[in-house]
């Protein structure tokens, strides 16, 4: 019976430091940051509240799709494996599944510690059959799974639509990554934001609650927080718009004026109308994305969508060399 989580503080995220990155961010031209640097706690917390947000249809949307799909996941992947969780944030989403796939033991990694051990603990009190693990780890720095946490029969689970903040080039190599750890038999479940009409997809990057506008702002909240930097958040406006072109949502802090920003001893200058990128958030059609999965390696194995098509869940299999 699971009491409490194993987390395992041994392992660290391995890739560039926030300060390491703000510095080569602000120097490079144009100015950018990835956001995996959005969350610290109260960044994790400001996403809970954008995914309550009524123009924001990915959570409850994906939500809705694995709600529907668990069981006929389940007859698919079988129950008893490993289930792992990329980017788990609050572990919500997984709670759809793990009914119908009873998994033998999962664990969350994500980058937000605290958010990561609070919300991995409430979830070993409310399944206490479920063996929970928890690693703050990036997993876009070549995923390390905890030594004794072997992978037999498992399910890695990636929703969120995150795989989108990826370039489609890097989107095939992280694909590539996760098809290599896995072993024959094993899978990948991924959620996968959908393009549509770009008002909806403007609305749901810009919502009338202003929250995706603080949680955008808080990544300089956090600069100045934790590092020695005297930048000031009100100096800079939210923006966030879709590039048909690219098939993509790119968010940026832009700047209200002409200003200077000194970062640990640095100075770095920004002009009126001068952005930070803060985002990028490609969206994929079913076809698209079944195409990056196969030329990953994967083998596509099912794919579930809402009704009206926002969001798709791809289900995409390791399968043993030579099947
Ligand atoms: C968009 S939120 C999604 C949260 C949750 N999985 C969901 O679908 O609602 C992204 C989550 O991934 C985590 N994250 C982002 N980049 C990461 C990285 N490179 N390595 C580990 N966790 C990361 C964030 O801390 C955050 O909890």
């Amino acid at each position: 019976m699971a009491t409490s989580v194993r987390f395992h503080d041994d392992l660290q995220p391995a890739g560039p430091s926030l300060r390491d990155a703000a510095l080569a961010g602000l120097a490079a031209t144009p100015k950018a940051i990835a956001p995996k640097f959005f969350y610290d706690r109260r960044g994790s917390e400001l996403f809970e509240r954008i995914c309550q947000q009524p123009e924001y249809y990915l959570t409850r949307t994906e939500e809705a799709i694995l709600a529907a799909a668990a069981n006929d996941l389940a007859g698919r992947v079988g129950q008893g494996g490993e289930l792992v969780e990329l980017g788990s944030g609050a572990s919500r989403k997984v709670r759809l599944l793990l009914d119908a796939l009873r998994p033998a033991r999962y664990l969350a990694i994500d980058l937000s510690t605290d958010f990561l051990l609070s919300s991995t603990q409430r979830l070993a009190a409310d399944y206490p059959w479920l063996e929970v693990s928890a690693a703050c780890l990036d997993y876009s720095q070549g995923l390390r799974l905890p030594g004794e946490f072997t992978l037999t029969r498992p399910l890695l689970f990636f929703p969120g639509s995150s795989i989108g903040n990826f370039a489609p080039e890097q989107a095939l190599a992280f694909l590539q990554h996760l098809h290599a750890l896995l072993p024959a038999g094993g899978a990948l479940l991924v959620g996968v934001d959908l393009p549509k009409d770009k008002a909806v997809l403007e609305a749901a990057y810009n919502d009338a609650a202003q929250v995706t506008k603080a949680f955008n702002l808080n990544l300089l909240e956090r600069l100045r927080e934790t590092l020695a930097c005297d930048i000031d958040p009100s100096r800079f406006e939210h923006r966030a718009f879709f590039d048909e072109a690219e098939s993509c949502i790119e968010m940026h802090l832009v700047s209200r004026e002409p200003q200077e920003v000194t970062l640990e001893g640095r100075t770095f200058r920004f002009e009126a109308g001068e952005s930070l990128l803060t985002e990028r958030s490609y969206k994929y059609s079913v076809e698209g994305f079944t195409a990056l999965g196969r030329r990953a390696g994967f083998v596509p194995a099912a794919v579930w969508t809402d009704p009206q098509r926002l969001f798709s869940v791809h289900l995409l299999r390791r399968e043993a060399p030579g099947a």
